[in-house]
């Protein structure tokens, strides 16, 4: 069994953005020197994933169009002769076979990844969601594609936050994995617990690998937290039925639909560029010293 497509939705409204993402999809924000999404995309062609399916919506066109070969703008670069903008930007279009399906309603994230359940078929697929980003030597869903290939169940990312805020997360419950390491076998999930509900702090972050299964879990699904269609409800089914891990990445991770989760990711991705990471240094640095 191996996980060759990627899912990745991106047809929630961001309402947490609002008014930046009025006009323009949260994914498309910039992250230093490109929108988040081509990050996410990235991060999947880098860990093996052949396709990429993103779950859209009314108003996320600009994201198909950033992938897509743009003839007009190849040209334009061509005749001035800037060949390596043109370079960049067909290495972008030419990332990784896209296909696009569209949620009609955002009912939630657990209906968008139902929609593509035609398009993934009867095999164990990733999911990626398209604001969260995570900084890394080796690609998160790598490094989840890697312990997938000992363990052949489903596997979500975790990472530890305070227990005060485990009520804004998806919560995992289980005991650690002696044979594999950052690894624990989930024995309960809850969807943003209140407080007391939960004595862990293993938070759900935006990376997963699913088994075919849930599509008919999610299907016969009620509306959750919030009325929406909750994956972490189906996820709670399925590891009921049949085992479920949950991995510790290795890794820091940045919530880029949150104001502040968004900042601290241009400041952590621009750090290590190249080219910026120098002079933002200095200049976080002078900065400090006048606050
Ligand atoms: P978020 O919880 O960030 O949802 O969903 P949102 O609605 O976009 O954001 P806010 O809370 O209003 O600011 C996590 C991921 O799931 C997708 C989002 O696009 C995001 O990538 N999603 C969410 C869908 O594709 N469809 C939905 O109905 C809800």
């Amino acid at each position: 069994m191996q996980v060759r497509k990627a899912v990745i939705p991106v047809a929630g409204l961001g309402t947490r953005f609002l008014p930046a993402t009025k006009a323009i999809p949260k994914e498309m924000l910039t992250i230093v020197d490109r929108p988040t999404i081509q990050y996410i995309v990235e991060e999947a062609v880098a860990s093996g994933i052949e396709q990429v399916i993103f779950i859209t919506s009314e108003g996320k066109s600009a994201i198909e169009n950033h992938f897509d070969y743009n003839f007009q703008l190849d040209h334009l670069l061509k005749e001035k002769r800037k060949t390596v903008l043109g370079e960049e930007l067909s290495h972008i279009s030419n990332l990784i076979d896209i296909i696009s399906v569209r949620q009609k309603k955002p009912l939630g994230l657990g209906h968008a990844i139902c929609t593509a359940k035609n398009v993934v078929g009867d095999e164990p697929f990733m999911v990626l969601l398209g604001d969260d980003l995570v900084h890394s030597h080796k690609p998160c869903a790598r490094q989840m594609i890697d312990l997938f290939e000992e363990v052949g169940e489903s596997i979500v990312a975790v990472q530890r936050v305070p227990l005060k805020d485990t009520h804004q997360y998806g919560i995992v419950e289980g005991d650690s994995e002696a044979a594999y390491p950052r690894t624990h076998k989930v024995s309960r999930m809850i969807e943003k617990p209140i407080p007391g509900a939960s004595d862990s702090d293993l938070a759900i972050i935006g990376r997963y690998i699913l088994m075919p299964e849930i599509f008919e879990i999610l299907e016969n699904a009620p509306p959750g937290h919030g009325g929406e269609i909750q994956l972490t409800d189906s996820l709670q089914v399925l590891c009921k039925r049949r085992a479920m891990y949950a991995y510790e990445f290795d890794g820091q991770r940045f919530d880029a639909g949150d104001k502040l989760g968004y900042l601290k990711a241009n400041i952590a991705f621009g750090l290590s560029h190249s080219a910026l990471g120098g002079p933002l240094r200095e200049y976080i640095k002078q900065m400090a010293s006048t606050l």
